[in-house]
């Protein structure tokens, strides 16, 4: 197998979760030995069809048993969450290059190495589970994050809004002020790994922000504003809800005027 589609479609077939972190890491490799075909093979699946591991247990975050951060097994937990969030941010990869064709190779390879970032994630997170007495999967964890995907399957720049511009985003702002609390708390090996996520998720959401615009530039759209109408159709409950970490969504390709929309300042 050497195509990108094709290899797409084997991270969304029932395999192990072993398999799809194999396949990632290898659709990488490939690509950059140059061994990685982008040819359109055919039209992409339907995305009802991808198919997700049967563990963990998906719940609506009202099922969610609520775990503080203050005892061992509410750190396991928050773990727990955070490895659901790099598996699904997996998928949220591929699907968006599997999804949209015909557009730049750029784009694809973009989306391919922001999949082997995501697949290491995972990794790292799953590691320090383990470490701390849980596997992925012995939890239940939170349904709404494929949503999302689903909602924007047939419109690219609703997908990048609402994706690495919403969701990812978010991490932005809520990353920073954990790696606070583990500071205090002494878990030098969670600090060393949130890290390390919130380097690589500020470049994830800056993709986001330059291929947004480069498809509304294609298509003679005011980014801006278009960003606003992607929020208006396709996210559920008003806007995003902040505080807003202004000097990492800047770098990540956000603007002044956009962080104010949001802030409702303008
Ligand atoms: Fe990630
Ligand atoms: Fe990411």
């Amino acid at each position: 197998m050497n195509n990108i589609f094709e290899m797409a479609e084997s991270i969304f077939q029932p395999n192990s979760i072993a398999e799809k972190l194999h396949h990632t890491h290898q659709a990488w490799q490939m690509f950059n030995e140059g061994q990685l075909n982008f040819a359109e093979i055919r039209e992409p699946a339907a995305i009802a069809t991808v198919n997700f591991p049967l563990r963990p247990l998906l719940l609506s975050p009202k099922q969610m048993p609520k775990r503080p951060l203050n005892s061992a097994n509410g750190i396991a937990a928050f773990f727990h969450a955070i490895a659901h969030i790099e598996f699904i941010a997996i998928y949220l990869a591929w699907d968006i290059l599997y999804r949209f064709r015909g557009l730049p190779e750029q784009f694809y390879q973009d989306w391919l190495r922001i999949a082997d970032e995501e697949a290491q994630h995972f990794e790292l997170i799953q590691t320090h589970l383990q470490k701390l007495g849980l596997d992925y999967g012995d939890l239940p964890a939170h349904h709404g994050l494929w949503e999302h995907a689903v909602d924007t399957a047939d419109n690219v720049l609703a997908r990048l809004a609402l994706v690495p511009r919403c969701m990812e985003a978010r991490g932005l702002d809520v990353t920073p002020k954990m790696l606070l609390k583990f500071k205090t708390s002494g878990d030098a090996a969670g600090v060393a790994i949130l890290t390390r996520i919130l380097t690589d998720e500020v470049g994830h959401v800056e993709r986001g922000s330059f291929w947004f615009h480069y498809f509304c530039q294609e298509q003679g759209l005011e980014p801006e504003r278009h960003y606003q109408e992607m929020i208006a159709r396709y996210y559920k409950g008003g806007k995003p809800k902040g505080p807003f970490n202004r000097e990492l969504r800047i770098i990540a390709g956000f603007s002044n005027a956009e962080l104010d929309w949001l802030e409702n300042k303008s």
